[in-house]
């Protein structure tokens, strides 16, 4: 059948296959809250103004508040027929509290009105992801101060470079996090303005009062434009941005965890909980969680560059095209909130593994760069101290000893003004302990950086 609420100028009712393919109501259910919140303040500005009558704002108001009851209840079966979310609760309101309901929608077009609905739905669900992101910030924060004195290989091209603490290499992913949380705050400024009273395109010709709809809403401000606020997906395009960055960021801290679980690094051990076995392997326990996180970051990949592709062109303002930003950021959301769940209850539940950190960085010849820079403070220049330290290396590997076990005897055959202080510099201790400035993986620079972050933290 011809759908009640445009059918006036059809003279045939929709086909039954374009019907379903046009109807959004099977995703955008999940807005039904913030479309009804969107509703109630829209009637209570149309009451203020004297476009509804009091009693009129009452009974659409208890109307609306009954049908989400029906909703959260699961009473509610969806109708293809109606479309989607809007059309739906605006004929259950009508068949409930009758004439009256048609009169909601006067000055107001679902084209402002789902603009509204999804900022309204996006700007609760930044505020959850927000205060996740706090969580796995502080989970970072506290085990980088317990961990500031255990000591690891630092690595560049994933070969052990120099000593670091496993705390500062924790306070770097604390960073990366630290950003993607400002990064959604940013986001959050332009999410938060208030499209509704655009109407169609061009706005309407009713004295609305769009300033109290968005403070009753909770909007910064109404939107500049009627055009630009209803064909306007940039927020959401920025939203995916934020949450791929993120993403990006998750996969690197999955890969390193995968990397540190492997037996071949074995650097920490993660709980069973996070963890599952093979089926025909009786020995395994396979790091799927974050390899899993790594996985999914794929998708979030992809819906930004389905969201980029799906405005690209698009002529002002609301075409049919922006129905399909739903999926994409709804699934952007879910993703990003299910890979932030495991990785804020996982990171604290890290058990670093000391004694085989320590031995890595001890095998891999990680404090030549501190013989060079002893060398240079005994008068030799960087390039020569390179070279003397590289021969040293070159022979370490040879006889298969760290430089710290090479005799002051051996040493002294590369370079002359090595004396027995030397091995003061050679030891993982001396050489982290050696990087003591702000941003230095020094134990006290990561501690002190530890305290920098929790008060950043708490300050937000
Ligand atoms: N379901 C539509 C969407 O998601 C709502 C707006 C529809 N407006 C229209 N004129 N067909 O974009």
């Amino acid at each position: 059948h011809t759908n009640q609420s445009w059918g006036g100028r059809f003279s045939e009712p929709t086909d039954e296959f374009v019907a379903a393919f046009t109807a959004s109501i099977s995703f955008d259910q999940r807005l039904y809250h913030h479309d009804i919140r969107g509703s109630i303040a829209h009637a209570t500005m149309l009451a203020k103004v004297g476009v509804l009558s009091e009693q009129e704002r009452a009974t659409i108001v208890e109307g609306l508040e009954e049908i989400e009851a029906q909703i959260e209840r699961g009473e509610v079966e969806w109708s293809v027929a109606l479309e989607d979310i809007h059309m739906n609760v605006e004929a259950r309101l009508t068949d409930r509290i009758g004439a009256v309901g048609k009169k909601l929608h006067t000055g107001r077009s679902r084209n402002d009105q789902i603009a509204t609905d999804i900022r309204l739905y996006l700007r609760d669900e930044i505020d959850f992801i927000d205060t996740e992101l706090s969580r796995l910030r502080h989970g970072m924060i506290e085990l980088a101060a317990k961990e500031a004195d255990t000591i690891m290989p630092g690595f560049t091209h994933l070969q052990a470079a120099q000593p670091v603490s496993f705390g500062h290499h924790l306070l770097a992913w604390q960073e990366m996090i630290a950003r993607d949380q400002e990064r959604l705050a940013d986001c959050r400024k332009r999410v938060n303005v208030l499209p509704l009273g655009a109407a169609a395109l061009a706005g309407t010709t009713y004295p609305i009062d769009r300033h109290y709809v968005a403070e009753l809403l909770g909007f910064e401000r109404p939107s500049e434009n009627s055009l630009d606020s209803v064909s306007d997906r940039d927020f959401a395009i920025e939203f995916t941005a934020f949450a791929s960055i993120l993403a990006m960021h998750l996969s690197r801290m999955s890969e390193e965890l995968v990397l540190w679980t492997s037996s071949q690094f074995d650097f920490i051990d993660l709980p069973d909980r996070f963890c599952t076995g093979s089926s025909i392997m009786p020995q395994k326990k396979n790091p799927d969680v974050p390899e899993l996180v790594r996985g999914k970051t794929g998708r979030v990949y992809g819906h930004l560059t389905s969201l980029l592709t799906l405005m690209k062109s698009q002529p002002l303002a609301y075409n049919k095209d922006n129905q399909e930003d739903k999926e994409p950021l709804f699934d952007t959301i879910d993703t990003i909130k299910g890979c932030l769940r495991a990785f804020a209850d996982m990171v604290p539940a890290i058990e670093p593994k000391r004694d085989n950190m320590l031995e890595a960085a001890r095998r891999g010849y990680s404090t030549a760069t501190d013989l060079a820079d002893y060398l240079v403070r005994k008068g030799v220049a960087f390039r020569d101290a390179h070279e003397v330290v590289g021969k040293s290396v070159a022979y370490g590997i040879e006889q298969r000893k760290d430089l710290s076990e090479l005799s002051l005897e051996t040493l002294r055959r590369f370079s002359t003004v090595i004396e027995a202080d030397v091995f003061e510099v050679l030891t993982l201790e001396g050489s982290v302990a050696a990087r003591n400035h702000i941003g230095g993986t020094a134990p006290d620079q990561v501690r002190a950086a530890a305290q920098r972050a929790r008060e950043a933290l708490a300050g937000r």
